[in-house]
């Protein structure tokens, strides 16, 4: 680990001097557990010494630490920019590491877990004496998940504690889905990016609360609404999910507060049948607009563009969304037209990281 200085003047002469604190960043690829031990231990060896790593999840990568060391989590806030009001979700490998975390497991967590776990399901618990306030950002609860990723798991079964990991990007910025998208947002601040491909969701989990009354949806993910409903009867989606909230606004997640998922281009989501959608397109030809659509619209396109997939195949809109949007910055976007996604399935959370990336800009055609 190195501490770097760098001075700058301020007005009256004097030096004013930044601690700015960069750390040796190592980049492994590991795919399969069985093969890939020595990536696996090195990156476990990271947490157990209270340091941080990039890995990789089926959602998107996680910036982990070890989520009973306050100070290691410390870290994770400060790597991403993350305001420190915005709780982390702790990763388990096992079943039996949830008991510990959580004042009790409700028989709804129970039902989950078992139709679920290991999988792209958090669920929020009333939470233990376990878990220190800078994971909880302050509430009684805690955020918890069972990732499938056999790598992912691996490295915390080996850590030997519970992991906290919010997404591996810089606060504001899309959630990362390879192992060069965490290069891009994190080198230099962590110990080690675990490379173990593309992420095959590609939007974050499905975060559902059992605190209240009815279990309700926090975050729209992988795990669908009609999914939940036949393990728990009735759910409710949060408000927050789909509106823009007013300023100082109670919130259920605190991360519904803050801008999202975002490129540098402003994005705006057009909702209506193709001609409509290229019709708008062709009065919009501009340097700098580029659209995101369907495999269907491609030709049709009066500006650049980027395929989501088949306008039917929503797991596809959802495994390329974050990637594309990160590739639209790099090609000098500055206006990001993006066609509205079908909201079923995975498709819903789709629509959800992309209204927010949007600001909530939505045009009707
Ligand atoms: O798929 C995922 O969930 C990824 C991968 C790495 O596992 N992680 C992830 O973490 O998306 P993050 O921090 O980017 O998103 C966690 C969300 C935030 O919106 C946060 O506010 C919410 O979960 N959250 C965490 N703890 C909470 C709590 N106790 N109550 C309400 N919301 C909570
Ligand atoms: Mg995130």
């Amino acid at each position: 680990m190195t501490k770097q200085r760098s001075s700058s003047p301020t007005r009256d002469n004097q030096v004013k001097e930044d601690l700015v604190l960069i750390i040796e960043t190592k980049l492994v690829k590991a795919v399969d557990p069985a093969i890939d031990h020595d990536a696996i231990q090195q990156a476990a060896q990271i947490l157990k010494n209270g340091g941080l790593v990039a890995l990789p999840t089926e959602t998107v990568y996680g910036i982990a630490a070890n989520a009973l060391d306050s100070q290691a989590v410390a870290g994770i806030f400060a790597a991403k920019g993350r305001p420190q009001d915005n709780p982390l979700i702790v990763h388990i490998s096992d079943i039996d590491q949830l008991a510990p975390l959580v004042a009790q497991i409700p028989p709804q967590a129970q039902a989950l877990a078992e139709a679920f776990w290991p999988g792209p399901l958090t669920m929020i618990l009333p939470k233990s004496q376990l878990i220190p306030s800078a994971v909880s950002a302050g509430l009684s609860t805690v955020a918890v998940r069972m990732p499938s990723l056999p790598v992912a798991r691996a490295i915390i079964r080996e850590a030997g504690v519970p992991v906290a990991a919010p997404s591996a990007n810089l606060s504001g910025r899309p959630s990362p889905t390879t192992a060069q998208h965490c290069v891009e947002d994190l080198w230099g601040k962590v110990g080690l990016i675990v490379d173990g491909g593309s992420c095959q969701v590609g939007v974050e989990s499905t975060v559902v609360s059992l605190t209240g009354d009815i279990p309700t949806i926090l975050r729209p993910g992988a795990v669908t609404p009609a999914q939940l409903e036949q393990v728990l009867g009735k759910v409710e989606l949060d408000p927050a999910v789909f509106s823009h909230l007013e300023e100082g606004a109670q919130v259920s997640s605190p991360g519904m507060k803050y801008k999202h998922y975002a490129p540098k281009a402003q994005v705006v989501l057009l909702t209506g049948d193709t001609k409509a959608v290229m019709n708008y397109l062709t009065k919009q030809q501009a340097d700098g607009v580029f659209a995101l659509v369907f495999e269907e619209d491609m030709a049709l396109l009066p500006v650049q563009g980027r395929s989501m997939g088949p306008i039917k195949d929503s797991s596809s809109h959802a495994a390329r969304l974050f990637g594309l949007l990160r590739e639209l910055d790099e090609a000098g976007a500055k206006k990001i037209f993006a066609r509205t996604p079908p909201k079923n399935d995975v498709g819903l959370a789709v629509y959800n990281r992309l209204i927010r990336a949007a600001g909530f800009r939505e045009v009707y055609l």
